[in-house]
C-alpha cells in the first residue's frame, strides 16, 4: 500500500441557516445548517517526501498546476497551528496539488471544499501511518480540522444535510465539528442548486472581515438567537417535508445575512443589480406557477436557486429563458454524497 500519497475530493456546501460571526479559535456565534453539493468540489492530492529544510512545516502548494503562494501561506499556517494532528510533518515535506471542479473565475472559489479536502487527505495519511480505519470518528475529526481552516468547511464532510454549532435542541451538536442531519423527508432529497454566477470578480470584503464585523454589530445578539432557533426549526422542517416553511426560512436567511452586512458599522453591499432582478423574477415565477423554488445567497452576489429535482424542467427553462440577462454563467449542482477518497 502506498502510504505517502493520497487523493481526496471534498464538495462545497450551501448554507440554508447561515454561519455569520465567530469567536475564539473558529467557534461559531450560532449554529448553521447546509446542503452538501455534488458537482462543485475540490480535489487534493497530498504527497510526502524527504524534508530538505528545517522549517516547522515544509509545504509546496499547487493550485491548478501552478504554485499558489497566497493560499499556500494560509494552508501552511493551518498546518503549523495544528501540527499535533500531523506528527509526520516534522520529518516529511508535503506537496499538495489542489484543483476545483468549477471554473476558477466562477466566483464560488470556496475555502470550504479546499480546507475540507486538505483536512481529509492529511488526516487520512495520519490514520494510515497508525493503521487506523476510516470510521465515523475519522469524519468527525476531519470536520474538526476543516473547521479550523474555514468554518463552513466543517459541514462539507457529510452527505445531504449537515449542521454545525452548539444547539440545545439538537443532541450531539458541537461548536467544534459538524454532524450529519439524518431523517430527511423525501421532499428534500435530490434538491437541486442552480448557481447563477452574477459576478465573477473577487469579493470586495472577505468573509473573515465580514465575520469580524459581527463583533460590534448592533443587531448581533438577536441575530445569533434567531439563527440558533432556526437551525432546530429547520431540522424539523426537513423531517416533516414542510416545503413552504423551508422556502420562507431559506430566503429570509439569505436576506438577513446581507442585511447584517449592510447594517455593520463598516457597512458594505455585495449584491448587484443582477442579484436583485433574479430574486424578484424568481419570487414572481413561484407565485404565478406554484412551483417550489427559492433562492439563497452566500457572502457574494451569486444567486443559488434551490428546487426539487422533480421540477427541474420548469425551473431550468425559467432560468434559461427568463433570467439569462442577470448572470454570466450557471453551474447546475445538487445534493451530494460527501467526500470521496480516490485510488492513486
Ligand atoms: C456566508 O466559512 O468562509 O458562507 O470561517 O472565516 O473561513 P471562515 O468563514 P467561511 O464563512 C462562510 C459564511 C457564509 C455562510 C455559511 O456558509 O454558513
Amino acid at each position: 500500500m502506498n502510504t505517502t500519497k493520497v487523493t481526496w475530493t471534498c464538495p462545497s456546501n450551501i448554507a440554508i441557516v447561515k454561519y455569520w460571526g465567530k469567536k475564539g479559535n473558529q467557534i461559531p456565534c450560532n449554529s448553521s445548517l447546509s446542503l452538501t453539493l455534488s458537482n462543485s468540489f475540490t480535489q487534493v492530492e497530498a504527497e510526502l517526501s524527504a524534508k530538505t529544510a528545517d522549517d516547522l512545516v515544509q509545504l509546496t502548494y499547487y493550485f491548478e498546476g501552478e504554485i499558489n503562494e497566497k493560499f499556500g501561506q494560509r494552508v501552511a499556517k493551518f498546518l503549523i497551528d495544528n501540527r499535533e494532528f500531523f506528527p509526520f510533518l516534522s520529518e516529511n515535506a508535503l506537496t499538495i496539488h489542489s484543483s476545483n471542479s468549477f471554473p476558477h473565475s466562477a466566483g464560488i472559489a470556496s475555502s470550504a471544499s479546499a480546507f475540507g479536502a486538505i483536512s481529509l487527505a492529511l488526516l487520512d495519511i495520519a490514520y494510515t501511518l497508525e493503521n487506523k480505519e476510516l470510521d465515523d470518528e475519522f469524519y468527525a475529526k476531519a470536520s474538526y480540522l476543516a473547521r479550523l481552516g474555514s468554518g463552513s468547511a466543517s459541514r462539507s464532510m457529510f452527505p445531504g444535510y449537515a449542521m454545525w454549532g452548539e444547539n440545545d435542541k439538537i443532541s450531539n451538536s458541537s461548536n467544534e465539528y459538524a454532524i450529519e442531519v439524518k431523517n430527511i423527508h423525501p421532499t428534500f432529497r435530490n434538491m437541486k442548486d442552480a448557481i447563477l454566477i452574477v459576478e465573477d470578480e473577487p469579493k470586495k470584503v472577505s468573509s473573515s472581515v465580514g465575520h469580524s464585523l459581527m463583533n460590534n454589530h448592533p443587531y448581533a445578539e438577536n441575530r445569533f438567537i434567531q439563527a440558533i432557533d432556526r437551525t432546530s426549526e429547520l431540522v424539523e422542517i426537513l423531517k416533516t417535508g414542510n416545503m413552504e416553511a423551508f422556502i420562507h426560512m431559506c430566503e429570509s436567511e439569505a436576506l438577513t445575512l446581507h442585511a447584517m452586512m449592510m447594517t455593520s458599522m463598516d457597512y458594505y453591499l455585495l449584491v448587484k443589480p443582477g442579484t436583485i432582478t433574479a430574486i424578484e423574477r424568481l419570487i414572481e415565477f413561484r407565485k404565478e406557477n406554484n412551483i417550489p423554488v427559492c433562492f439563497t445567497l452566500d457572502a457574494g452576489p451569486n444567486v443559488h436557486v434551490l428546487y426539487p429535482k422533480a421540477f427541474e424542467k420548469q425551473v431550468e427553462d425559467f432560468i434559461q429563458n427568463e433570467l439569462s440577462d442577470t448572470y454570466k454563467n450557471v453551474i447546475y449542482d445538487m445534493e451530494g454524497n460527501g467526500p470521496k477518497k480516490l485510488n492513486n
